[in-house]
């Protein structure tokens, strides 16, 4: 099971927002989605788009590039043209800090 690491400040990423953090060499994406904060993969499964230059919208993350969804809580694909889901990675508010398990 991977450790927890510290990627953030839970001020880092408002309400609404995603954000991209580097984590041992992979890109994470931390959304804040009505407060409560999940962690993915930043990449899209679809044309390894950025995910956290798309928007979040409904609990669901857009990939900019064509528009493909993902549940940000779960990962699964919830629009097209995507066919596989995203990781999705434990995530732990300790104080002011956002800490993610990356496997
Ligand atoms: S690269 Fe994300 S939908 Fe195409």
């Amino acid at each position: 099971m991977a450790d927890f690491v510290t990627v953030a400040k839970v001020t880092d990423v408002k309400p609404g927002q995603m954000r991209s953090f580097a984590v041992d060499g992979k890109r994470v994406l931390v959304a804040n989605w009505e407060g409560t904060f999940f962690a993915t993969q930043d990449l899209c499964t679809h044309d390894n788009g950025t995910l956290a230059d798309g928007e979040l919208i409904d609990g669901e993350i857009e990939c900019p590039r064509h528009g493909g969804r993902f549940d940000v809580r779960t990962g699964a694909v919830t629009a097209l043209p995507p066919m596989f889901p995203i990781k999705t990675y434990a995530v732990h508010v300790e104080g002011d800090q956002i800490l993610v398990a990356v496997d």
